[in-house]
């Protein structure tokens, strides 16, 4: 099993830090899906442990298994086979309703698409999971001030998505990622849409919340510009990790976002 050394760097860029414990552990972590007789194996066993401040991408062509690890990572799909346990806990021994609780408690998710409810403002879309877990409407108008706050678009609280620039639209979609306060975030391509500049102004966000909160974080992208960003990049092929190298560490030092690929590379 790959076993990479410990911990993220430390918050100031420089040492690994030796204490952080795993987040994520999989051990031998297999996936098929059967489609008529046709069994497709999108995992073949995946051994990966991350650990707790970490910030890292997943890469790999289309096909190779990055959603569906994701999603596993998730809890939004369970495994063929294998162990995964998040945060220490083993996600085969937990109920429907325990699930329900890390989707909402542990783990962000920031979608390419952003997946805003379009007829509702940005501060009600911030809103909304705090209402399916049954906080009172001043909790809500609170928390959800504050992080759009943390995001930079206090200001933008009333408007609708289709008011709001795709870059403001994706920073909506990380404040309610934010808003039960995750260990976890998971961003499958949260740029693909994005231009340029809006691309830069949402790494450094994620960035800021990963050195400043701690909060874990994992993208799946095609966008090496992306992955520059990150502790550590992972590499997936035909259902199997190709390759896991640590970057050295970008600390403060944004590097710079060259022209953004095409969203339609059909990967
Ligand atoms: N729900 C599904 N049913 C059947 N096959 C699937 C399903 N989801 C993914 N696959 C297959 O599993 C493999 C891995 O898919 P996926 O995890 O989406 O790859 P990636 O995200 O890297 O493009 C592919 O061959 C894909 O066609
Ligand atoms: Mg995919």
């Amino acid at each position: 099993m790959f076993k990479p050394s410990p911990g993220g760097t430390g918050a100031n860029g420089s040492e690994p830090q030796v204490d952080k414990y795993p987040v994520i552990e999989t051990i031998g972590l297999t996936k098929t899906y059967t489609m008529g007789d046709v069994e497709v194996h999108a995992l073949q066993g995946v051994d990966m442990t991350v650990h707790v401040g970490e910030m890292l991408a997943i890469m790999g062509p289309s096909g190779s298994g990055k959603s569906t690890l994701m999603n596993i990572i998730g809890c939004l799909d369970v495994p063929s086979s294998g162990l995964y346990r998040l945060d220490g806990i083993d996600v085969a021994m937990l109920d429907d309703n325990a699930l329900a609780d890390i989707r909402s408690l542990k783990v962000g998710y920031v979608f390419q698409n952003f997946n805003l409810l379009p007829r509702t403002t940005a501060q009600a879309n911030v809103e909304l999971p705090l209402l399916y877990a049954g906080i009172g409407g001043r909790e809500r108008r609170q928390r959800a001030e504050e992080v759009l706050k943390t995001v930079r678009l206090d200001h933008r609280g009333g408007h609708k998505p289709n008011e709001l620039s795709g870059g403001q639209q994706q920073r909506v979609a990380i404040a309610r990622a934010l808003i039960n306060r995750p260990q976890l975030i998971l961003a499958d391509e949260p740029t693909g849409n994005l231009d340029t500049r809006n691309s830069v102004g949402i790494m450094e966000l994620f960035q800021q919340l990963n050195e400043e909160q701690g909060i874990t974080i994992i993208f799946v992208t095609h966008n090496p510009e992306v992955a520059d960003y990150c502790d550590r990049v992972v590499r997936v092929r035909d259902g199997l990790i190709e390759s896991d190298e640590r970057n050295s560490p970008v600390g403060g030092e944004a590097p710079p976002f060259q022209a953004m690929p095409s969203v339609a590379t059909g990967q």
